[in-house]
């Protein structure tokens, strides 16, 4: 798989989101559609998008009973996303259900991948919060051996646990990692970071940036930076 730059369109409107996209006329960018622009606009934004030419990861982290999770993903298939993804938490056979509904009848599918314990959550919180009394590394190892075990595609995780997932589940299980910041930049609410440089290193997949590109002044030439760092 090569890799690449997801630009995470974290916009609220349709008006912004293709304002912005308008901006690139010489490459079409892999975009992360997320819940904020996907509950505004709903289906027809990705289409949208989609017949502009862009590949789109639609991240909206499913957790349901395996049969609602199967039909969801159906659904989201027909959109003809690139990637989806769903919460490793809602068990092996809920992540099995979502690859029987995503694959198409042509026996082609978006890629799957998979959110462990999303980074937002602490070690305190995991233990007083979910009562799992692990190690958060050991449980983010956990599961994505799940997720891998359940067929799917790879993890969402920090540039920084990459390299352990690859150890833990294979080099050619992808690693699609938010949290990337240029050296020097401005890290807002993002804690453990990594530069696309280093991204690269460690063996991250894919990267996704909002900020560092959206609201640069010259996105498009953040974007370039960013390609240039990490997947050339
Ligand atoms: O602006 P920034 O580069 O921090 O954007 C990162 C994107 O990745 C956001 O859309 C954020 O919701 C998403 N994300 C994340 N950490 C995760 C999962 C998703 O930052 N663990």
């Amino acid at each position: 798989m090569k890799r690449d730059v997801i630009i995470a369109c974290d916009f609220a409107d349709r008006a912004t989101t293709l304002n912005f996209l308008d901006k690139f006329t010489e490459e079409k960018p892999f975009v992360k559609i997320g819940m904020e622009l996907f509950y505004a606009e709903g289906p027809e934004m990705v289409r949208e998008i989609k017949a502009r030419g862009h590949k789109i990861f639609l991240d909206l982290k499913l957790c349901d009973i395996p049969n609602t999770v199967k039909k969801a993903m159906a659904v989201l298939s027909k959109l003809d996303v690139d990637m989806v993804n769903l919460h490793a938490f809602g068990t092996i056979d809920m992540m099995k259900a979502a690859l029987e509904g995503l694959t198409r009848p042509d026996g082609t599918r978006p890629l799957l991948i998979a959110v462990t314990q999303l980074t937002s959550t602490s070690q305190e919180r995991m233990e007083h919060d979910q009562m799992i009394y692990k190690p958060l590394l050991e449980v983010v190892m956990h599961y994505a051996a799940c997720a891998k075990e359940a067929g799917l595609d790879g993890v969402v995780c920090s540039p920084l646990e990459a390299q352990k997932v690859h150890e833990v589940c294979g080099n050619a299980f992808l690693t699609v990692t938010p949290g990337v910041r240029f050296a020097g930049g401005d890290v807002g609410d993002q804690v453990r970071v990594a530069t696309p440089e280093r991204a690269k290193e460690i063996g991250s997949d894919f990267i996704v940036m909002g900020r560092p590109i959206t609201a640069d002044a010259d996105p498009v030439g953040a974007y370039r930076r960013a390609m240039k760092e990490f997947a050339e």
